[in-house]
């Protein structure tokens, strides 16, 4: 009995946390490190991880889907950071498209990252 418990439990447990992993995932793990606010941001480990979740599958490489906006290297990506599209569109500022197109915007933590990678000067780190 308390066997069965115990597995309906994890079971629940399992299919609550699988249902809203991807678009909560730093409300429920807020300091595992998933989107920390407060650690490093450097292009490879956080940026580019980060894009290829939600931007690299319309603007990068051969991908057709991204209005001919090219995404997927350091100089495609940091030219958008330059020009100041990459923020406005995720920050969803007027006059530029809101990014990542149809779907939620990236969380406050997310973009905090973005803002911190755009404003350390958006090094090849
Ligand atoms: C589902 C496909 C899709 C995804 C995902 C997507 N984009 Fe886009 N993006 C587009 C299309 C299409 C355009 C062309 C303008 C339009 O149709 O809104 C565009 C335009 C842009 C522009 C130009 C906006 C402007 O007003 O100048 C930027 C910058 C941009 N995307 C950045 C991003 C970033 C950063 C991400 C990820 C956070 C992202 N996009 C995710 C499809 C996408």
């Amino acid at each position: 009995m308390k066997i069965k418990f115990t597995l309906i439990s994890i079971s629940l447990i399992l299919f609550f946390l699988s249902s809203c992993y991807y678009d909560k995932e730093d409300e429920l793990y807020p300091a595992s490190g998933i989107c920390d606010a407060t650690v490093a941001v450097t292009y490879s480990a956080q940026i580019v991880p980060l894009f290829q979740q939600y931007c690299y599958s319309c603007h990068g490489g051969n991908a057709s889907s991204g209005g001919g906006i090219p995404m997927g290297t350091y100089t495609t990506d940091k030219a958008m950071a330059l020009n100041g599209s990459l923020y406005g569109s995720i920050t969803h500022t007027s006059n530029f498209s809101t990014m990542p197109k149809g779907m939620n915007k990236l969380t406050a933590c997310q973009i905090g990252k973005v803002k911190k990678w755009i404003d350390g000067g958006s090094l090849n780190n």
